[in-house]
This record gives structure tokens, sequence and C-alpha cells, in this order.
């Protein structure tokens, strides 16, 4: 699934179940020490599956410790991201000479909460959701984006959306994003565009790329940052 939003320079894998915790590396393992269980599931399959990603790009398989604010610390000349949802869990990973770095993000796919949706989006975009809810998946059924699922839940991909857009802006800045800064344009064909309101020399734009699928009950999305 989520290869078929990356591009040929991103690696990925997936799993749609779990690995044994003895595939952690002994300087993992402290880190889920105090976890409950869904948390140490979705941890060490990540990892996982992060391995076989980096494996894909030629990376022996290492400990992938946590850094700041949570994000992964990947081997010296590879940037990557991780995600976890119920029943689906994956990692994207490249070579940081073709690739400025990688986002991904899935989600149930099933509304949001209303009160998450204000929180999340603002009026103009909630508008636009309400918009390509009234074109009602019409055109968007059938497309390769949306698979066999139906109905599309336009508020959830637009927070998976945003979810992607900070897995790339923090690892770049350092700096937190807030929902509000990033005025997102989903595409019904599967694509969306970003416009960032806040801009950071890191950053080096203040526009994102990004890709969306539904398929099997699950949303990914992708923002993927090619190097000049
Ligand atoms: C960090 C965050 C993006 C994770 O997303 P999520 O949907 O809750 O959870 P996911 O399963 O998809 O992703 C979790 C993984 O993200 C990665 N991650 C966590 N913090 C991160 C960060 N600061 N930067 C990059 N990746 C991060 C980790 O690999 C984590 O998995 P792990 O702890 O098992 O290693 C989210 O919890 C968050 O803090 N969001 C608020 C900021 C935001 O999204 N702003 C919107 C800007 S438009």
């Amino acid at each position: 699934m989520i290869s078929d939003i990356l591009p040929p320079w991103v690696a990925s894998a997936e799993s749609f179940g779990d690995v044994p915790e003895e595939t952690l590396f002994p300087e993992e393992r402290p880190l889920i020490a105090r976890a409950v269980d869904r948390r140490r599931r979705e941890f060490v399959t990540g990892r996982h599956c992060a391995r076989l990603a980096l494996a894909r790009i030629g990376v022996t398989p290492g400990p992938i410790p946590r850094g700041e604010r949570g994000a992964p610390v990947w081997p010296a000349g590879t940037v990557g991201s991780i995600t976890h949802c119920p029943g689906y869990r994956a990692a994207a990973v490249a070579s940081a000479e073709v690739a400025r770095a990688v986002g991904i993000d899935a989600e149930t796919h099933e509304p949001l909460p209303e009160a998450v949706l204000s929180m999340i989006a603002s009026p103009e975009e909630i508008a636009a959701l309400e918009a390509l809810g009234r074109a009602d998946g019409a055109d968007a059924e059938g497309t390769d984006a949306v698979g066999a699922d139906g109905a599309v839940c336009w508020d959830r991909i637009l927070f998976s959306a945003k979810e992607s857009i900070y897995k790339v802006w923090f690892p770049l800045t350092g700096r937190w994003l807030d929902f509000s800064e990033a005025v997102v344009d989903i595409d019904p064909s599967g694509t969306f565009r970003a416009r960032l309101l806040v801009a950071d020399p890191a950053m080096g734009t203040h526009t994102l790329s990004g890709r969306w699928l539904v398929r099997d009950g699950h949303i990914a999305t992708s923002v993927a940052l090619p190097r000049p």
C-alpha cells in the first residue's frame, strides 16, 4: 500500500501483523520498557519495517534510537519515517543523497471526531472538505486512490496529510508546526498540495506535494522531498 504513494527513490516496508519483541535491538528495549502492550507492538513492528526498508537501500540492520520529540534517529546518510495505526505499520526510507526528507502517515479510514476537525482544519479547509464530500467520491470512487472503499473520509485524509507534513517539517527544522500553519488542498485523484504559512530556512520551500490512498479500511499519505 505505502509503496504505491512513494516515488521510486524511496524504499518502504509495511506489515498488517506484528513481529516478536525479540526483533528489537538491546538499545531500543528501554524505549518501551514501561509501555502498554499496544504501544510495544506498534513500536516493535515499526522498527522492524524500518530495518526491512533500510536493507532495501543497502543499509545493514542496526538500532534506530528515538531522538528529539520522538523523531526516529536514522542511520547516517539516510532519512525516513515510521507510521502505525490499528492493523497497519509502515516505514519509508531513502538515501540522503537523493532525498531531503520523507514523511508517511497511516490512519484508520473513518471520520474524524467533529471536535478534532475544528482543531486541525481552518474554516476554508473545512469548506473544501464539504465540497469534496458533496462530489461524494463520485469522482474519486473507482480511481486508484480509493479502490473499492466507497465514500471517502476527506477529513481524516486532511489530518493524515498534516501528520505527513509534520514528519517532513520537524526533522528538517527541529521546530513545532501547528495544524493551522499548513493549508492543505486535496485533489480527489490521490494527491495534495500544502502551503506553509511559516518560513524556515531549513525547509527551503513554502509548498509541499504529497499523495494519499485509501485501501482496505486504511488511509495512507506521504510527502517525499527530493534533493535538488
Ligand atoms: C508526531 C506525530 C506526527 C505522530 O503521528 P501519529 O499519527 O500520532 O502517529 P504515527 O503512528 O503515524 O507516527 C508515529 C511515529 O512518528 C514518528 N515521529 C514521532 N515524533 C516525530 C517527529 N517529531 N518528527 C518526525 N517523526 C516523528 C515516530 O517514528 C513515531 O513512531 P515510534 O514512536 O514508534 O518511532 C503526532 O503525534 C504529532 O505530534 N502531531 C502534532 C504535530 C502536527 O502534526 N502538526 C501538523 C502540522 S500541519
